[in-house]
């Protein structure tokens, strides 16, 4: 089987690409780098086993003849390229709409051309603000204002879903979508705002954890093998063609209570610093004070659950980079 996935050199990209290298099949990879990293893919252009089923291209998913070009060659389509991170919406504002809406439009357009089966990575953003849990795939959407430029994210991934759902009714399109929640593991950099990544780093270089806001605001983490699982469990699935699946963990934790579990793990001297949202993000920013996924639908077509726990989870983010900061300072 051919596989294309975009943004296939991001962090949940090169975990996908890696399943499927080891499962036999031949992977394509677009990715213009933008939040991606070459040192995702490097060992899979190294290895004897997969070098040869490996293909790379560095570019843009709004580049229509290297997008004909490639969803033309492969069997099946993951979509994952996107602007992703609260940091970086915030400070590629337009960059980011082109990417989340046009950049779909066009993987789209194309899979409806050659009529290959395709998967897009929606968010758990597209709730919004709710407050109560656990977050049901058919509840209501609430968001702030337009002048909260934080819920461009939520309003593009949700534009995603429509014109997904629009191919399907309207064309027949084999199209799956599934909303991510907090997905963490190695590889996953803490740079655009993801809270693990950053809170080990900080950790580990015994500097304080800066908590944003008051640190009562609840997240659930999905580990990022587990998430592989799922996408690759849907994406085999006919009974999940035309539906949208929450994905994620449901080991609910405040990020204050995370902060300290993290010291606590890697035995670190830092003390946690609380940053106000207007002093991390601008006075335009608003959070999400709760988000956990209900996860019957998935489990119920495809039989899935997270295998590891939050404790988990941690101990393999701290293991990873503790492996890379040794090696940067050696
Ligand atoms: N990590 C999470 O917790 C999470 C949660 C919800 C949804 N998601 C979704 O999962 C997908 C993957 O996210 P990730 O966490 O691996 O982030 P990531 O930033 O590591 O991956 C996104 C990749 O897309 C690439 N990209 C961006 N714009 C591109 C363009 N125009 N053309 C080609 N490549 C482009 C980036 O370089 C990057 O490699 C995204 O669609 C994201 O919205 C992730």
């Amino acid at each position: 089987m051919r596989i294309l996935i975009t943004g296939g050199a991001g962090f949940i990209g090169s975990h996908l690409a890696e399943a499927h290298l080891e499962k036999g099949d031949e992977v394509y990879v677009i990715d213009d780098l933008s939040t991606g990293s070459l040192k995702n893919i490097d060992e899979f252009q190294e290895n004897e086993d997969y070098k040869a089923r490996f293909f790379f291209s560095h570019d843009s998913i709004l580049n229509h003849d290297k997008m004909l070009e490639l969803v033309g060659i492969c069997d099946q389509v993951y979509h994952l390229a996107a602007a992703v991170g609260v940091l970086y919406i915030l400070e590629h504002p337009f960059e980011s709409i082109r990417t989340n809406i046009q950049g779909t439009e066009k993987v789209l357009e194309l899979c409806n051309k050659f009529k290959k089966r395709v998967l897009i990575t929606s968010s758990s953003e597209v709730y919004g603000k709710h407050l109560h849990a656990p977050l049901v795939e058919t509840d209501n959407i609430i968001y702030g204002p337009s002048s909260k430029f934080r819920w461009s994210y939520a309003a593009t991934k949700l534009m995603d879903e429509f014109m997904a759902l629009a191919y399907h009714r309207t064309n027949g399109l084999e199209v799956v979508i599934t909303r991510l929640f907090n997905t963490v593991g190695p590889r996953q950099t803490g740079a655009y705002g993801m809270v693990i990544p950053r809170f080990v780093g900080q950790a580990l270089r015994n500097q304080p954890l800066t908590v944003h806001g008051n640190g009562k605001q609840t997240r659930t983490f999905t580990y990022v093998k587990d998430v592989i699982e799922a996408l690759m469990g849907l994406m085999a699935s006919l009974e999940a063609t035309g539906k949208v699946f929450n994905v994620g963990g449901t080991e609910e934790i405040n990020i204050e209570s995370l902060a300290k579990k993290i010291i606590g793990m890697t035995g670190s001297d830092s003390r946690i610093e609380f940053i106000p949202y207007e002093v991390a993000f601008g006075k335009d920013f608003e959070d999400m004070q709760r988000r956990v996924p209900d996860i019957q639908k998935i489990k119920g077509c495809i039989g899935f659950e997270p295998k590891t726990n939050l404790h988990g989870i941690l101990e393999r983010v701290i293991y990873d980079m503790s492996r890379n900061l040794g090696a940067s300072s050696r």
